[in-house]
């Protein structure tokens, strides 16, 4: 085994904001939605939106990072060993194998989570802050408090916002449960607060992935 840099300064700032803000907009969106109340109505949506700004920002910087950085090409999909990595969360885990990739600084990513991460970045982010922009300018008022922008149902707005709420609810109760998957429970974990992971040397049975850089 040896100790890697895996996860860059700005990459491990830039999760655990965006995990943050997309908790606190989970929240604060489902107490606007009426499913409980924690800070009342009104504060809801305040938060919601200052919250919404700040992962728009966040997403910018990030989108401008992976470009620059060439990390990009880390979520390239590819379905080799796919089978395998299926296969070994339904069975293998539960039966001590080995992982079927090796992760590597330069291929981090098994193929299962760079189709995974890959539709998040591309549909599911894109959906949630698209349709929550649409939901923002259907709600502006001009100083006679009249609804500005009207154009479009208010319903399917709503349907999609909820449903990409209610996916990235999924997407991060599984992500997590994934996390603790890793050579121990929490070396993903540490790794994503640290930088820092111990990884199996390379030329080992469990072939990495075709490097991508
Ligand atoms: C940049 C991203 C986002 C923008 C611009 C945005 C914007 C909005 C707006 C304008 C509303 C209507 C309430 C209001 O007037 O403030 C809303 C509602 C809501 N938001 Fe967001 N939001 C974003 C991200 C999120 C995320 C990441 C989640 C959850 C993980 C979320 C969950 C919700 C929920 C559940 C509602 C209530 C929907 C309904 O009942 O119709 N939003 N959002």
């Amino acid at each position: 085994m040896r100790k890697v840099y895996i996860y860059k300064g700005f990459e491990r700032f830039w999760h655990w904001t965006q995990a943050a803000l997309i908790l606190f907009l989970a929240v604060t969106g489902f107490e606007v939605h009426g499913s409980f109340e924690i800070f009342g109505f009104e504060k809801a949506v305040q938060f919601h939106r200052v919250a919404s700004w700040m992962l728009i920002g966040l997403i910018v910087f990030a989108i401008f990072w992976h470009i620059t950085t060439g990390e990009w090409k880390q979520y390239i999909p590819t379905t080799k060993k796919l089978k395998e990595q299926l296969v070994y969360y339904v069975s293998g885990i539960f039966k001590g194998e080995k992982h079927p990739t090796a992760k590597t600084e330069l291929s981090k990513l098994n193929p299962l989570q760079r189709m995974v991460y890959l539709s998040f970045k591309l549909i599911l982010i894109p959906m949630t802050i698209i349709s929550g922009i649409f939901y923002m300018l259907y709600k502006t008022i001009d100083q006679n408090n009249l609804v500005v922008v009207e154009d479009y149902p208010l319903e399917s707005i709503a349907f999609w916002h909820t449903l990409g709420a209610i996916l990235l609810m999924v997407f991060l109760i599984v992500h997590v449960y994934m996390t603790t998957t890793g050579e121990t429970p929490t070396s993903n974990i540490k790794a994503m607060l640290t930088g820092y992971e111990d990884l199996e040397d390379e030329h080992t049975e469990n072939e990495p992935l075709k490097n991508t850089h």
